[in-house]
């Protein structure tokens, strides 16, 4: 039996209870777990010393909630970006004193995609498109004039663009020429309804290529890498329809993508030590500390493009990497707290991560009424037949006083398949969501061999 260790953690989706099991694991500490939830997720309730819900995940509740813990808490993780904008390290640490694991406020990154853009401008310009902001409370006298100054730009750049607000929306709200729109007029709706919103629009160049997820673990001085993920962003197979949270990731054997080449996986590493060394100044900068650089690359055979950048663990990409990490979590937590976090190691097994979401979730149904129970007892009982192989994370899902449990509006449960290829943990990922019980969807190509087939021959175009 392991210290006793009291951990903090904030959560948001399946995503922290991937945070929990991994910490959990620790044969060198038994941890207690003090949870911030959304809602009584019936993991972290399952899991946790304490639970609290508070559904807005609101920085001075969170607070309160620590002072009224602190001398059971040892540390915090968050795992959502809101709390993070808003400042919950600086607040928690300022007044409770317990120590989080997450970048400051300062170092939000996702809070403005323009302010990324300069920051790369500066750093690493080699990875950013062409682009242009439109501040929405500006000079702009009437949507002629907004109009104007959009043509204006895409003859200058060509009509191929991306169309995003400059706030984080988790991927959503994010128009694409081609997919999302095939004329200026189209391209212009899906402008306005962003900027009448109230906020500012980027446009920039579209990058054709291979996305990949790029996440490390920082304590201000350094960054441990963690191997290479691939998200699916798009609702339904083959990649198409609207973008969601994501519907499911993979990752290979190795720390890079079946797609890339290890000189790929080098060129990212160079580019986030750039963007790391930029911001961190003369040797450290503890306000990185937590996992700051979650990076959206986009590979094009003749360099990669950098889409977005965050400073929270990716959800689903997370999920891909912890229930594999060899080194002992808790122990990697308390060693980005202290300033002398070193490599970090993973099991070399692929994992895929399916979602099976709600009906009415990214597009699928326009409106489901049905009943929203589920039930997990058939997929947990699968956990008999493949052991560690297989991981069940419930994300927008409740435990009511029925003693039932019930699928929100958000991505419901993931399922994690561990193995030694991308095939045999899909078959496993697969299994775990045809064995859940209820009115849910998921896309069926997450990991599957046609799809990576198509990413290596694009690559393989794109490098010409
Ligand atoms: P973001 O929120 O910026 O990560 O964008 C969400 C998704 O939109 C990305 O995962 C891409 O699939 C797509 N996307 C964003 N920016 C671009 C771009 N410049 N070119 C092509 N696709 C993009
Ligand atoms: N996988 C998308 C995100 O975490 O933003």
């Amino acid at each position: 039996m392991g210290e006793r260790v009291g951990i903090l953690v904030i959560s948001y989706g399946s995503r922290a209870a991937a945070v929990i099991d991994a910490l959990n694991r620790s044969e060198d500490y038994k941890a207690r777990f003090y949870v911030v939830d959304k809602q009584r997720n019936p993991f972290n309730v399952r899991h946790a010393t304490k639970h609290v819900v508070i559904p807005d995940l609101d920085v001075g509740k969170i607070c309160d909630f620590v002072e009224a813990n602190k001398t059971e808490i040892d540390f915090g993780f968050c795992c959502p970006e809101k709390p993070i904008i808003a400042g919950v390290r600086d607040a928690v640490e300022s007044k409770t004193g317990v120590a989080m694991i997450c970048p400051t406020k300062r170092y939000a990154i996702e809070e403005s995609k323009a302010a990324q853009r300069l920051l790369l401008e500066e750093c690493c310009a080699e990875a950013n498109p062409r682009f242009k902001l439109f501040p929405c409370a500006s000079e702009y006298e009437s949507v002629s004039e907004v109009k104007r100054a959009v043509w204006d730009f895409l003859d200058e750049i060509g009509d191929e663009v991306a169309v995003k607000p400059d706030k984080p929306a988790a991927g959503k709200g994010v128009g694409v020429w081609g997919d999302h729109f095939t004329s200026r007029e189209r391209l212009f709706e899906h402008f306005m309804s962003i900027f009448d919103g109230g906020s500012d629009v980027i446009i920039e160049e579209k990058v054709e290529g291979e996305e990949s997820s790029f996440q490390a673990f920082c304590d201000g001085k350094r960054l441990a890498v963690l191997p290479e993920t691939r998200d699916y962003k798009r609702a339904f197979d083959a990649d198409i329809g609207e973008n969601t949270g994501g519907m499911g990731s993979y990752k290979d054997n190795k720390d890079w993508l079946p797609f890339m080449d290890k000189s790929d996986r080098e060129e990212e590493e160079r580019m986030v030590q750039k963007i790391f060394n930029q911001l961190r100044g003369n040797a450290s900068n503890e306000g990185l500390r937590g996992i700051p650089f979650y990076v959206a690359f986009m590979h094009t055979g003749k360099g990669a493009k950098i889409l977005e950048i965050n400073s929270r663990p990716g959800d689903p990409e997370i999920q891909n990497v912890l229930p594999v990490l060899k080194s002992d979590f808790v122990d990697v937590c308390f060693r980005m707290i202290e300033g002398n976090l070193s490599r970090v190691e993973c099991d070399a097994k692929a994992t895929v991560v399916t979602y099976a979401v709600p009906m009415d979730y990214g597009g699928y149904r326009v409106k489901y009424s049905g009943n929203r129970r589920v039930d997990l007892s058939s997929a947990y009982a699968l956990q008999e037949q493949y052991g560690d192989n297989l991981r069940i994370y419930p994300g927008s899902m409740e435990l009511r006083e029925d003693g039932h449990t019930y699928a929100l509006g958000s991505r419901t449960v993931c399922t994690v398949g561990i193995g030694e290829s991308i095939a045999e943990a899909r078959e496993i990922s697969l299994d775990g969501i045809r064995n859940i019980d209820g009115a849910l969807w998921n896309r069926g190509d997450i990991g599957a061999e046609y799809h990576i087939e198509r990413s290596v021959g694009r690559m393989r175009r794109g490098r010409g």
